[in-house]
């Protein structure tokens, strides 16, 4: 059974003793995402702060703090929890619309609006302001009304403006676009403390004319119950704490997203562990804000891996990257998927059962051609994606220099500080795997009948049985 909403994924945390109350006065400059950071790279528990200076609304952090959590989300394991999230691009489940939603317990519009009153936290001392982290941002094709789901960090820039940076390949880009070629503003609504499956669901790559919000409906097995906004024509999960709702105004600056109206934000902790550069982004004008009546703001810490930003990647990078092997391998053969945390989800281990020549080389192709993955390593089906020092041992007596597939000039991710400008990186997949049918050089006699030289029942070896342990 999917969650109805966040507060039941907290509690289901709190079951599993992974949850925990602050009840001491904390800052929302810097001290909640230091403490989440120290929480998530000791494998600490959720924290709902429930005594931040200066506001009566708690502040829930951690919710996504650890790989374990994060396939928990999505009601699986760690190993298996890409497989599950297949099921909302094969199979997803239209939102229903329901009359009216606890979010919509307080509704303020005009005057009423002041985006101050909101916890949002104050990341790393080099940040420009307080950012927005854990966001469902949900805009409209404006011709087929198709979803999209991002999530986008948003600097709250004044009482009713935000400002909202989208990477190279975002198709909200395209959304926006489309909105302002033609001298329309561009509605978005930001739904924060969702459901976090909703929440996950929104990292995730999914091809443009695909419904985001039923892509989220499918991963979960249930619809998504949407209300509608008060200001704008779109529709938010019932169930979010807090939402916000706006539009990106037409305007005489002719940036990325088309003619319309930018602010300056940024520096910004980015997932890569770097600080973003300041830029001129779209500004959101919001003209409503509806929430929760005692609601609770969710956030999430980014810093240096691990933090919770990466480990949300991890997953969704895992699996964007096993849709796009199921088109060259069969879903069977797809033993493992793995994106090491250090890599930031811009790294990925595959193992898969080859079965003709040339194979894992298509597969290294079909994952550099989409989005911003940079590295990828395919392994055959006896090699553990999630025990680094096997691929190791596959990546250097299983591969040559030939093996090294080099492709330059491939669209990158524009935070990454390796990229040429505008966005152009060189990428490169390694084919670990065992030479089949003649598709590979070496000591093809050793590789294939040879190794590897490993006891089948090491674990029934009890060496307390030998020895003193
Ligand atoms: C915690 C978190 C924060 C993110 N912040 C941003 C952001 O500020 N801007 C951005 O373009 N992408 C951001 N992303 C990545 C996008 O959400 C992701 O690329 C998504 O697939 C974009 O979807 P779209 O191309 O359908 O719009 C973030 C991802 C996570 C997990």
């Amino acid at each position: 059974m999917p969650y109805q909403d966040m507060r039941e994924f907290m509690e289901l945390l709190k079951q599993r003793g992974e949850f925990e109350v602050c009840s001491k006065e904390v800052d929302r400059k810097i001290e909640i995402a230091k403490v989440t950071d120290k929480a998530t790279k000791s494998g600490g528990p959720a924290i709902l702060f429930e005594n931040v200076k200066g506001f009566d609304t708690p502040v829930i952090t951690g919710l996504f703090g650890t790989l374990e959590r994060n396939a928990l989300v999505v009601e699986s394991t760690k190993r298996e929890a890409f497989r599950k999230m297949i099921k909302g691009r094969e199979h997803p489940i239209d939102p229903v619309t329901v009359r009216t939603g606890p979010c919509k317990d307080v509704i303020m519009t005009g005057k009423d609006i002041d985006l101050n009153r909101v916890p949002a936290l104050w990341h790393q001392v080099k940040d420009s302001g307080y950012f927005i982290s854990a966001t469902n941002v949900i805009a409209q094709d404006p011709d087929s009304r198709v979803r999209n789901n991002s999530i986008h960090r948003m600097e709250v820039l004044d009482r009713d403006k935000l400002g909202l940076w989208i990477n190279a390949l975002g198709n909200l880009r395209v959304i926006i676009r489309k909105h302002l070629e033609r001298g329309q503003p561009c509605p978005i609504v930001v739904a924060v403390g969702a459901d976090p499956a909703v929440l996950l669901c929104g990292s995730c790559k999914i091809p443009y004319d695909m419904d985001e919000i039923a892509f989220a409906g499918g991963v979960r097995g249930a619809p998504v119950e949407v209300v509608k906004c008060e200001t704008v024509d779109l529709d938010v999960p019932a169930t979010s704490e807090l939402v916000i709702e706006g539009f990106v105004m037409p305007g005489d600056e002719d940036g990325y997203v088309g003619p319309g109206t930018y602010c300056d934000e940024a520096p910004f902790a980015e997932f890569t562990g770097y600080y973003g550069i300041r830029r001129r982004s779209p500004l959101m004008q919001v003209t409503a804000v509806t929430h929760r009546k005692n609601y609770i703001y969710h956030a999430m810490g980014t810093s240096v891996s691990p933090s919770e930003h990466q480990i949300m990647i991890t997953l969704n990078k895992e699996a964007d990257a096993y849709a796009y092997i199921c088109l060259t391998v069969p879903e069977e053969n797809i033993k493992g998927v793995n994106s090491p945390l250090g890599a930031c989800g811009q790294g990925m281990v595959i193992s898969i059962k080859k079965t003709h020549p040339g194979q894992a080389k298509q597969v290294i192709h079909s994952i550099l051609a989409h989005g911003s993955l940079k590295r990828v390593t395919v392994v055959d089906e006896d090699i553990d994606v999630l025990n680094a020092l096997d691929v190791e041992w596959a990546t250097t007596f299983r591969a040559r220099g030939e093996d090294y597939i080099i492709t330059s000039e491939m669209a990158g991710q524009s935070l990454d500080p390796m990229v040429t400008p505008p966005n152009l990186i060189t990428k490169v997949g390694i084919d670990a795997t065992l030479p089949l049918g003649g598709d590979k050089k070496g000591r093809i006699e050793v590789l294939r009948d040879l190794g590897p030289c490993r006891y089948d029942d090491l674990d029934k070896v009890n060496l307390s049985d030998y020895i003193k342990i």
